[in-house]
């Protein structure tokens, strides 16, 4: 079973990333669904989405957990019954969680590709994007930026939350491997560390609140 990469960030928070190469017969193996995920699951048209689905609960194993600890609230948002902070994330064959006993998490894996240029405009300023090298460094980057975005929606969880409008993620360097971010919505100002890698053309991005 190919768990892909574990990071440990500090003693309460880590991620585990999985590369989906099972059959989704494999993947059924010591594998039990709540009614709830079950239902869901009978609903998935694609079976990358069923094996992506599956290869969460083996993340899930790497942790102690179940699919039975895991609850949804209506928005969708995963919660660990025992109080953990958790974010979910699948793209294509890479699947990852992250789990913190003590930060607000949020994680997202995209795959790097062109279309990301044609939607920039809807969640970054894309002008400030236009002294990179090159169109492969503007994609890395813009995949950097909405991952973070992604990730701190996960976070937040407010359906108003505007990428464009009230997510502001500072500039940096590839190099650097990491950044800040600021919510400001509805009057309140909240600030999150962002930490990003990249691996097989997709970018991982995750990020914590900040406590003050
Ligand atoms: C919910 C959302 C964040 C999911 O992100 P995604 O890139 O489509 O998909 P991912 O695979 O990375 O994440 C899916 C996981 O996110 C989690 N999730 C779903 N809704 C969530 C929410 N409201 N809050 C936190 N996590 C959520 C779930 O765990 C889900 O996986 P699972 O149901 O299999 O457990 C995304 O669809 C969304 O609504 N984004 C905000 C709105 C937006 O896109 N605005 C665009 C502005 S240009």
């Amino acid at each position: 079973m190919p768990l892909y990469k574990t990071i440990i960030i500090d003693n309460d928070t880590s991620l585990a990333i999985w590369k989906v190469e099972e059959t989704e017969e494999m993947l059924w193996d010591n594998v039990e669904l709540s009614p709830h995920c079950q239902s869901r699951f009978n609903g998935m048209k694609s079976t990358l989405h069923r094996r992506a689905f599956l290869s969460i609960r083996h993340l899930l194993a790497q942790y102690g957990y179940t699919d039975f600890d895991l609850v949804y609230d209506d928005n969708g948002k995963p919660h660990l019954k025992d109080g953990k902070y958790i974010s979910i994330t699948h793209s294509h064959n890479f699947t990852g969680i992250i789990i913190s006993s003590r930060l607000e998490v949020g994680i997202d894996i995209e795959m790097q590709r062109d279309k990301i240029l044609r939607i920039a405009h809807k969640f970054t300023p894309f002008e400030e994007y236009r002294t990179l090298a090159n169109t492969a460094a503007i994609i890395r980057k813009l995949t950097i930026v909405w991952g973070a975005k992604e990730s701190l929606y996960k976070i937040y969880g407010e359906r108003g939350l505007s990428f464009l409008q009230h997510i502001n993620v500072q500039d940096f360097l590839f190099e650097d491997c990491s950044t800040t971010a600021e919510i400001i919505y509805n009057g309140t100002l909240s600030h999150y560390q962002i930490h990003f890698l990249e691996f097989e053309n997709f970018t991982c991005v995750y990020a914590a609140k900040n406590r003050i």
